[in-house]
This record gives structure tokens, sequence and C-alpha cells, in this order.
């Protein structure tokens, strides 16, 4: 048997298909994994043995760690380290062995595409998960114009995803200055001439050029088409926006989570971001129509999607799972559980700030380095 190659998209579905014949030899470093490690909607048989022990005296004991009875999916970093090792597999009888093309970033970079509306309307709504950021982007076709809203640095996912439905980018809307992931919606605006559209509460100063949108204005399409209505929601971020569609979707960036609020303390502004916060979700959120189907940013666990894996509820059960936060009737009661949550940020968060305001240029290399982990969006510390 030779050694053969699979795609992070192939991983996403043998995880999702819950394929237990499968087990993946993460032969990155030790510190490396305790960092990141491939999570998804179900367990994964999964060990970190390092490459390096597969090089030296180690070699037998090395690979007497690794089952006989599985199909062996390696991954390393880049993909050399995952072929040596899938090569000493082979010397050593294993028959099914195969490694990550392109290494772990292009796990890191997956964007799993999901249909959100019915089918039944006008326009078609995708929700884009990225499992390894546990974030979601979104896009809205109608006719030949498609609008994105919080779209990653993979931008040829995007417009590969545009040709395939048989349309251009159009509009590329933020719902705020992002600290945990870069940011494509620059390089759309730059390739496809699309209108990046952002808060000036966010984006003042960026080094690229937007149209600041504006609390309670409508954007459409070409020829019409659904509706999307700006609503200011600051913060998370003084520049906060939700985007309602056609009255029934928001798209929520980290204002709303399904579990959980958008962490206001990541500005180093916590008191005052919080009475934003606090006011946002008593007189925005808490006026909006209850059954409006929120579309988050991020998750924090896979326990939140439906059954078809989308991120989504309605706002009125998203309020009721959440009431610890919701009935907090107070804005220093608010301020008091912001505080009791709070957390150390990553420290790469600064530097994908000024990346995403244009301030600073760093090699497609280094971004993907930068962007690799899950994000520390929410008020509430992740699930383990
Ligand atoms: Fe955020």
């Amino acid at each position: 048997m030779s050694l053969t190659a699979y795609k992070a998209s192939d991983l996403f579905r043998w995880i999702k298909d819950n394929d237990t014949d499968f087990f993946l030899l993460d032969v990155r470093s030790e510190s490396d994994f305790g960092r990141f490690k491939v999570e998804g909607p179900n367990p994964i048989q999964m060990k970190n043995v390092p490459y390096i022990d597969f090089s030296d005296e180690e070699e037998e004991e090395s690979v007497a760690q690794v089952p006989r009875d599985k199909k062996i999916r390696v991954v390393c970093a880049r993909e050399g380290s995952a072929k040596y090792v899938g090569e000493v597999l082979i010397k050593h009888g294993f028959e099914d062995v195969a490694y990550l093309e392109g290494g772990i970033k292009t796990w890191g970079n997956l964007l799993v595409p999901k249909r959100v509306d019915g089918g039944a309307s006008e326009y078609s709504l995708y929700q884009f998960i990225r499992p390894a950021k546990a974030s979601c982007s979104y896009g809205l076709v109608y006719k030949d114009e498609l609008m994105i809203f919080d779209p990653t640095k993979e931008i040829d996912f995007y417009q590969k995803f545009a040709s395939e439905k048989g349309c251009r980018i159009v509009r590329t809307f933020e719902t705020h200055l992002q600290a945990d992931y870069i940011s494509g919606s620059p390089a759309i605006a730059r390739e496809t001439g699309a209108d990046l559209m952002a808060h000036e509460n966010d984006f003042y100063g960026a080094a690229f050029s937007y149209q600041a949108i504006q609390d309670e204005q409508v954007y459409h399409f070409t020829d019409g088409g659904p509706e999307v209505k700006v609503i200011h929601t600051p913060g998370h971020t003084p520049g906060s926006t939700s985007y309602v569609i056609d009255d029934k979707y928001m798209i929520a960036g980290d204002t709303v989570f399904l579990v959980s609020i958008g962490r206001p303390d990541l500005g180093g502004k916590v008191e005052e971001w919080s009475q934003l916060l606090f006011e946002t979700l008593g007189t925005k959120v808490g006026n909006m129509d209850p059954e409006l189907v929120v579309l988050p940013g991020h998750f924090m666990s896979w326990d939140e999607a439906d059954s078809n894996l989308i991120f989504r509820d309605t706002l009125a059960s998203i309020k009721e799972k959440n009431r610890a936060i919701f009935n907090l009737d107070d804005s220093a009661q608010f301020l008091q559980f912001i505080k009791d949550n709070m957390r150390e940020q990553p420290e790469v968060y600064a530097k994908i700030r000024q990346v995403n305001a244009g301030r600073l240029e760093v090699d497609l290399d280094e971004q993907n380095v930068m962007d690799l982990g899950k994000n520390e969006c929410a008020a509430s510390a992740a699930k383990k």
C-alpha cells in the first residue's frame, strides 16, 4: 500500500458521520497540540505522538502506540512530517495511511456551508461554519448577487461559492472589528470591488476605505430582494452591529450567542462597554421580535447546533436559556456578572485588531499562525 492524501473537508465529514474506523494521529509538538487540536461534532479517536519520536531509536515504541485495526490519518503543522510518519507506518506494515494535505492550517481555515432558510424563499441564506475557530460567517444570495457577513481571510472560498451560485459579491458587511480572527472583508473588497460596510465606532482610522453604516439603515440588492437592516448593538465593541434579514433572521455578530453573550471587556474598558451592552440588551435586543432567528458569530460547543448542524435559535428561546444574564435588572449587577467571568484574552488579539484595521501587514504564513485556535469571545468561559 502507498501513502495517500486527504483534505480538511474529508476530515470534517468523517467526524460528522461519526466514522469510528479512523484514528487521527497528530504528530505536531506536544505544546502545539496542547494549544490547539482538531475538534468536531462527535468524539474523535486521536493521539499526539510528536514526529520527532518516529525518527530515532524510539521509532518502534512510537509505532506501537498506533492502533493497527484503524485507518490512520496523520496530521502535522505543514504536511512534511505527516508524510514522513506516514511512510514510517507503511514500512511497519500499516495498510491504510493518509496525510492531511496542507497541514493543520487547512483544518484551521475550513468553512462548511449550511443553508439556513427553508428553501421556499426567493433568496437563500447560508451559514459558513468554521469548525476550528467555532465561528460563523454568512452569505445571502439573491438572483446574481451575493452579500457576505464577517468573512474569514479564506477569500478563495467565498469567491468560489459566488461563482458556483452564478453571482458576484456586491457587499461585505462587518459586525465589528474582530479580535479573534483575521477578516477577509478588505481583501474581498479589493479583489472584487464589493463595498465594505462597517461601523465608524470600530473602523474609524482604518487604513482602507469603507462605507460607514448607520443604525436603522436598510440595504437591498439591485433588483430588490430581502431587506438587510442595520441595527447598531454596541457593547462587545462600540461599533458592534447586527443585521436583520427579511425581518426573519438576525446576524448577531458577537452581541448575542446561543449560549452567553459577547464579552465587553476585550477593549480594556470593561465598565464603559458593559454599560453599552446592558443598554443594548435591554432597549435594542429587548424590543426585537422574539421570533427572530438569531445567527451567531460564534458558538461555544457543538451541542448548540441543531439536528442539521446549524447554529440558530429564536430570540425568545435564547432569552429563556440565558435568563441568568437577560434577567439581570440593573447595570451594576450586569457589570458584576461580566467581571466574575473575565479572563485573560490571547495576546495575539491586539495584533489581529491591527491587521483587521489595515494598520499592520503580515504575510500569509504568519496570518495562518495568528488565526489558528478557538475564539475567546463569550462572556462565560467555553465549556470543556
Ligand atoms: Fe468579537
